[in-house]
Order: C-alpha cells, then structure tokens, then sequence
C-alpha cells in the first residue's frame, strides 16, 4: 500500500437473499464523504455477476483526489472547492494540487513551474510525425495519435514502477500538451508553428503558440489568460468519468502512460463527453435565430427524435453543475471585454438558457447547463476555433488522467480491470461443414 492509501471503513454488512442459498453477508463501505459501498467481491466467488449497464451504481475504485456530491451541486479537488480554486490559484498551483495532494509553497511552486516550463519543447521529430496526417484532419484526431506517440520518444523514463519515472511522465505530460494542442491547430490551418516561450505564464504561453505567427506576435489580452486559466481548472478532473476510467482500465494491463491518456483522448471526443462543447456551438450556430429556438425544443423533447441539447444535462449533477456557475461569471466577463452583444449563437445561447431554466420538461428532469454550454461560448468568443474545444479540454484534463493512473499504479489494490457480461447470444451449437476439409 502506498503510504498515503487508506482502507476505507467496514461498520455494518448488508444480507444478500438469494432463493436456495446461504444468506450472503457483503461489507458496506465507508469513504471519507459521499454514498457508502455495499462490497461485492464475495459475489464473483459465488457464481454470481452483478449487472449495471453505464456503470450508475458501481464504484470501480477508491481514490483521494476529487469528490462530487451531485445532489448538492459539489465539486472538491483533493478537498478544495472547485470556486476556491477557480478564483485563488491558477491552474499550474492545481497541476500540483492533484499530482501531490496539496497546494504547493511559494519555493515548491517555483520548482514545479521551472520543471514545467522547461519540458514544453516536443521532439523536432515530432513535426515530421504530423506531416503524415491529413492537412484538414481534426485536431483530435492528430492529438490522439501525437500523444500516444509520445511513448515512442521517452522509453528512458518508462518504468511503471517506478515513481520517479511516474513523476517524470506526469511533468512530460503538463508541459508537452499544450504544444501538441497548439500544433494539432496550426497542422491544421497551414501555419508553421510557434515554439513554446518560457517567459510567458502557462496559459499566455499556449495562447501565443495558437495565435502567433513568425510575421506577427500575439499580444495577450489578461481577461483572457484568466478566463482560460479558469476552463483549464474546471476541467483538469471529474473523478470516474468515461475518459478517466478508460485511462484507468488501459492502465490496469501496465500499458504505458502515454497510450493510456491516448486511450483517455479518444474516449474524451465523444459528443455525450468532452466533444459537448464543439457539439453546443455548432448547434448554437446551427438554430443561428431566436425564431428557431421552439422547433429545437421540441426537437429536445421528443422521444422519438435522438437530438438532444448539448450542454445541458449531467449524469452526476442534478441539481446544478458547480462549474457552470464559475464558467458563467467567466463568460460574461469575457463578453463585456471583448464587447460582444451582436453574436448570433451567444444570443441564441442566452435565450436558450433561458427557456430551459423555466421550462417544466428540464427542471423536471434536472437539465441544466453544464460547464461546456459557457466553455464553448467563452472559446468561440475568444476566437478559438469549434474544432479545438475539445482538444483544450483533453489538455486541461491531461493533469486529471495522469494523477488517476498515478494513483493507481501506487495502489496496492491495483487489478487488471476485466468486467463480465449477460450473455444472450446463441447456446451452444455444432458447425454444420458447408464442404468437406
Ligand atoms: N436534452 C434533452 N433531453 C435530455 C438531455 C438533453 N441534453 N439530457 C438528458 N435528457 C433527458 C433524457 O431524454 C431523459 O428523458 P426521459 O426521462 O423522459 O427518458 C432524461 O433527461 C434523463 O436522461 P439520461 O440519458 O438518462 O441521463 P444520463 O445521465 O444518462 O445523461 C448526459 C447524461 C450528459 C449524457 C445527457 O444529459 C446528455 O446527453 N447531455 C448532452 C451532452 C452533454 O452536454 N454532455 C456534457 C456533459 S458535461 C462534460 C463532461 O463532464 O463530460
């Protein structure tokens, strides 16, 4: 066990009545906060399987960095609330934060961004590796494929167990992604990218690689710096979301780190996940006028019409997204600087929120904005193109993913993850040979 891993507490068993057997006896569980855990285990030694598709009631594993209490709308990072974070740290402070468990000192600080800064040059090979894509490809695209390439480079540092190497990897990660984000984008325009600058913040700096050019240097706006600082901390984690678990599952056969926040990429694009904000502004854009907006609420409501409004909804939340609340506030500072009123997706976007917040269809069922409904429309005003919204939220969850699957593999409890399955195919049957072998 690692030394900071603790057991959680057994206070009570719940009885398992099961026709023709011994009652079985399960152990409930008891973290430090949120709902206990009736312990299954025994389960799997008595034939049996548990069965829950999307995984609603199944924790698949203990862990001491974030926590969510979604019926009271609470986000806490290694027990910092998430509005705390948003407004007195920046987003390096909660790199370190998630990888060590505290906020660091001034001096911690100071070593933490000097490592940082100084591991933000990616390989010069790995611009010949772009070359190989297609030149309008999707930014996630390439970055899927530049980040899991990554194990390709650093075979030095690519001892699972040891923690120095962990450690390594998690530095490599934090510095290397926004150049790989800002590249995926100039790849994909045409331009000749722009190397990282060690003068500048964090945030200043990926702005600089995505808006500068050799002709021209990008001067950088701070209600800006700070707005993207605030999406890069409301993203960084979310505990076992759907990319985290993939990171983790990967992560459990000793994949290397770089192809588990590759596996972490792909499972991230996905429209009901982090591709939510490109999916809202391109619907934004796509209702265009306020006189649309009923059809795409009827559209929202209809059972037998897939469509759905992106960014709103949660799996968790259900009273508000904490997120949201910050990420709104941002958006409308962002606004207000840039002096944006005449928008039409900002204002189809308003009167979206709108309707939803007072029609009985969404609160009934809990539908309310969610941290990518204002993240995209920050973005798009900032004039960050749609296709890389959600290259930015891998970016910033990349801090999330990597402290996850360091924990993991500290754990003594670390199993390969393997669920099972109902099956429902065909029993067994005999081949009928079509020719004679
Ligand atoms: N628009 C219209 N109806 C919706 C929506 C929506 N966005 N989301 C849920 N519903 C309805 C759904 O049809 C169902 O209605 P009924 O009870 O009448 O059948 C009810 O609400 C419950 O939905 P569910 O699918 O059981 O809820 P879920 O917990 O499985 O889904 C969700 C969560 C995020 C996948 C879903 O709300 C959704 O698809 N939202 C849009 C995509 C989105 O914005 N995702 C980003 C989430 S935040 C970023 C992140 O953390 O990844």
């Amino acid at each position: 066990m690692s030394f900071e891993e603790k057991e959680p507490i057994i206070e009570k068993y719940a009885t398992l009545s099961i026709p023709g057997k011994d009652p079985i006896k399960l152990p409930i569980l008891k973290g430090t906060m949120g709902p206990e855990c009736i312990d299954i285990r025994e389960l799997g030694k008595q034939g049996y399987f548990t069965y829950d598709p999307g995984f609603t009631s199944t924790a698949s594993t203990t862990s001491r960095l974030t926590f969510i209490d979604g019926k009271k709308g609470v986000l806490l990072y290694r027990g910092y609330p998430i509005d705390q974070l948003a407004t007195k740290t920046d987003y390096l402070q909660v790199c370190y934060l998630l990888l060590k468990g505290e906020l660091p000192n001034k001096e911690q600080f100071a070593d933490f961004t000097f490592k940082v800064k100084h591991h933000t040059l990616v390989h010069n090979q790995m611009e010949s590796l772009f070359q190989a894509f297609r030149r309008d490809s999707h930014p996630m695209a390439v970055l899927c494929g530049v980040a899991g390439a990554l194990s390709a480079f650093y075979h030095e540092t690519l001892d699972i167990y040891d923690p120095a190497h962990r450690e390594n990897t998690a530095i490599r990660l934090i510095a290397k992604m926004p150049t790989l984000a800002a590249m995926s984008y100039k790849y994909s325009i045409g331009h000749p990218f722009i190397y990282p600058r060690n003068d500048l913040s964090y945030v200043a700096n990926f702005l600089h690689m995505m808006f500068a050019t050799p002709c021209e240097e990008y001067k950088v706006n701070p209600v800006i710096e700070r707005a993207l600082d605030r999406i890069f901390i409301l993203h960084a984690d979310h505990e076992q979301n759907a990319s985290t678990s993939s990171v983790r599952l990967a992560g459990s056969t000793g994949a290397n780190p770089y192809a588990c926040i590759a596996a972490g990429i792909a499972s991230l694009w996905g429209p009901a996940h982090g591709g939510a904000n490109e999916a809202c502004l391109r619907m934004l854009q796509e209702i265009g006028s306020l006189d649309k907006i009923p059809q795409y609420i009827a559209r929202a409501k209809d059972k037998n019409d897939p469509f759905r409004l992106f960014g709103f909804g949660h799996r968790v939340y259900k009273t508000f997204d904490p997120r949201a609340l910050v990420m709104r506030e941002t958006c409308h500072e962002v606004l207000n600087e840039l002096h944006i009123t005449d928008n039409p997706a900002l204002q189809v976007a308003t009167e979206l929120e709108r309707i939803a917040l007072s029609d009985s269809y969404f609160i009934e069922r809990n539908l309310y904005p969610n941290v990518d409904f204002y993240s995209g429309i920050i973005l798009n005003a900032i004039g960050i193109p749609t296709s890389m919204f959600t290259v930015i939220f891998a970016l910033a969850r990349t801090i999330g993913w990597i402290s996850h699957w360091i924990e993991m593999q500290g754990s003594a409890n670390l199993r390969l993850g393997r669920p099972r399955q109902i099956y429902m195919g065909k029993e067994v049957r005999n081949v009928k040979p079509i020719y004679r072998r």
